[in-house]
């Protein structure tokens, strides 16, 4: 088996009195596609936070590819090469979709991204004809191709997690984050999102999918992991967890709360 491309151990994040994260332990393997499920408040978000080093962990440790997180702060970690998409999309609204693609590829040019755009320079200007091409390429990969142009806040939910998932993707990542990407959209979309993310695993790129659609999360994870309340309740394949007395009464909870 090959080393996990993402391992935590004893992670624990508190917010003040309330317990986000408690002790958990887990074992991402590399190349697979990885669910993440729970009730809301489960502490999935949060999780994703502390990978990416939005907030610092609070207990515990994060080992990427055998190397600790530690402090690392989150501007610098698209280096290690994670990526991530968010629950609630995070766009740029004044920039085309092309743009808000190339903006993905910025950390590795070794031009700033306004020097770039201002073409000051020739090599400047080459960088980013390369840098364009290839956010086109990411961009018909999630098949938004035809809308280069437009104003991404022009395009409709489903259309802008695709493209949050392009931006992310042309950070060349090896572990990526997707942070509900299911919500919102209609039978169809999940369709093509779920295409997308196998297309993405054929890559060779390990995903970590954050999902409260359950046929989605049947469909493409190869294994499973239940949070409920910051704790790790159970994991498994997708069979195995919806079987867990455990996970159902966790659901159940949810639904005599709500
Ligand atoms: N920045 C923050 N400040 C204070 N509390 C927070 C913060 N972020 C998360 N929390 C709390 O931590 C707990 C876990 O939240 P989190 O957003 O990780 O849950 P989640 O599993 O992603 O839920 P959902 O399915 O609703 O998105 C919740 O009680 C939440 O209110
Ligand atoms: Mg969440």
């Amino acid at each position: 088996m090959n080393e996990p491309i993402l391992v935590t151990r004893n992670l624990g994040k508190s917010f003040g009195g309330i317990v986000a994260l408690d002790e958990v332990d887990l074992s991402i393997e590399t190349g697979k596609i990885t669910a993440i499920i729970g009730p809301n408040g489960a502490g999935k978000t949060t999780l994703f936070n502390l990978i990416t080093g939005v907030y610092p962990v609070s207990t515990g440790e994060i080992h990427f590819q055998g190397k600790l997180l530690g402090r690392i702060p989150a501007h610098k970690r698209a280096h290690f090469c994670i990526a991530r998409t968010f629950q609630h999309i995070h766009l740029f609204g004044n920039m085309t979709v092309l743009e808000n693609v190339m903006t993905g590829q910025h950390p590795r040019s070794s031009y700033g991204f306004l020097e770039a755009a201002l073409r000051l320079l020739p090599k400047a200007r080459r960088e980013e004809e390369a840098i364009s091409l290839k956010a086109m390429r990411y961009l018909n990969m999630v098949g938004l191709g035809m809308h280069a142009s437009q104003n991404a806040l022009s395009l409709p939910l489903g259309q802008q997690k695709l493209l949050a998932i392009a931006r992310a993707l042309a950070t060349e990542p090896q572990l990526l984050l997707l942070d509900e990407p299911g919500a919102g959209l209609n039978r169809l979309e999940k369709r093509e999102l779920s295409d997308l993310i196998h297309r993405i695993r054929e890559l060779g790129i390990s995903v970590i999918l954050v999902e409260h659609d359950m046929p989605l999360v049947m469909g493409l994870a190869e294994w499973v992991i239940v949070l409920d309340s910051g704790q790790k309740i159970a994991e498994g394949t997708a069979a195995q967890v919806q079987k867990d007395q455990r996970v159902i009464s966790a659901y159940l909870g949810e639904e005599e709360v709500e």
